[in-house]
């Protein structure tokens, strides 16, 4: 008999499509995020579970879901997953990195590019009816082109959004855990120290994926060492950045910007000071939101789960020491 997969949220009909080829699927066309007690309701005999990254799974689910052999994430990012109780309990996750590089890359560059010439203030100021005349000092805002970009994590992102930094121009420099040669060599980027390189950019990038060693990364210090007129973009996870620290460093005048497309907590308090300023840009986690994107998402996403429900490893397995056969080929290889 084909497998039950559990599929809580609204997803593209094509990769619906394909579920529905392979597997018994008890879909809910819903986009609100389930609670934790109907995700629980919905795991009770499903083998597979296909959610979107804000859907956090830990071993209180797990412990409900007896017979769950795979999770598919709907993203690239997967500090949602407690990968650990994944693996423990011969659980799979899968990701879905590659097919949203470039409009994520799209997406950084456009809130850096509207926090540098105050795009949102300048709707706002246009379309509530305060803009009287062509005046000389209106809406001044900061050269993207020629200026230095720092790209803290250089992974497919980072490297999509410095290609597009070429095209303005752009001395790129770039801090990542290991060195990358082909992008230097590639794309003329510089790889320095996280300290030299907050310095010296006018705009920072941040690109980690959320985990023990990135939580935080960005904090009091950092922000001490960036240049005043420096504007700083967050397109990762809210809580790679101290957003206190960052808003203190906002309301000093220690940096001149913001832009950020995801937050400590999401979606974000409304009296949450960024919302206050002027010089913050903010969308609602959108990096990969685009129709073509997230139809592709969600069907590498759901080859990934029908690959694992059949006794395959599925291309973007996250935890390969779940399989015996590959965790002994990674410990000699
Ligand atoms: C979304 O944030 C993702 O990780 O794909
Ligand atoms: C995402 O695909 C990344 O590795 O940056």
């Amino acid at each position: 008999s084909r497998p039950k997969v559990f599929v809580p949220n609204q997803i593209p009909e094509q990769a619906l499509r394909y579920l529905q080829e392979h597997c018994e699927v008890d879909y809910r066309d819903a986009e609100e995020k389930l609670s934790d007690a109907e995700l629980i309701a919905g795991l009770q005999d499903a083998e597979g579970l296909m959610i979107y990254s804000r859907q956090k799974i830990e071993a209180s689910i797990l412990e409900h879901a007896p017979r769950l052999k795979v999770i598919s994430n709907i993203a690239v990012g997967y500090d949602n997953l407690d990968l650990a109780e994944l693996t423990k309990r011969g659980i799979m996750g899968t990701n879905t990195p590659g097919v949203l590089t470039e409009t994520t890359a799209d997406l950084a560059f456009s809130i850096l590019m509207a926090a540098a010439r105050r795009i949102a203030e300048a709707d706002h100021f246009v379309k509530s009816g305060q803009w009287e005349g062509w005046k000389p000092s209106l809406l001044l805002g900061k050269n993207v082109y020629g200026s230095t970009l720092g790209i803290i994590g250089m992974g497919r992102i980072g490297e999509a959004v410095a290609r597009r930094a070429k095209g303005f121009d752009m001395n790129i420099l770039y801090y990542n855990r290991s060195r990358k040669p082909d992008a230097e060599a590639g794309l003329g980027v510089i790889y320095t120290s996280m300290d030299e390189l907050l310095q010296k950019s006018d705009y920072v990038v941040v690109l980690v994926p959320l985990g023990p060693s990135s939580t935080r990364l960005i904090g009091e210090r950092e922000f001490h060492l960036m240049k005043r007129d420096a504007i700083f973009i967050n397109v990762s996870r809210g809580a790679t950045v101290d957003e206190q620290a960052l808003i203190r460093a906002l309301q000093e005048g220690r940096i001149a910007g913001a832009a950020l497309d995801v937050f400590e907590k999401e979606p974000v308090d409304k009296n949450n000071p960024l919302l206050q300023m002027r010089n913050v840009v903010t969308v609602p986690h959108i990096g990969s939101a685009t129709l073509e994107t997230r139809s592709k998402m969600a069907e590498k996403a759901a080859r990934n789960l029908v690959a694992g429900l059949s006794g395959q490893i599925p291309v973007d397995l996250i935890n390969p020491e779940v399989i015996p056969s590959a965790s002994s080929q990674k410990k000699w290889g």
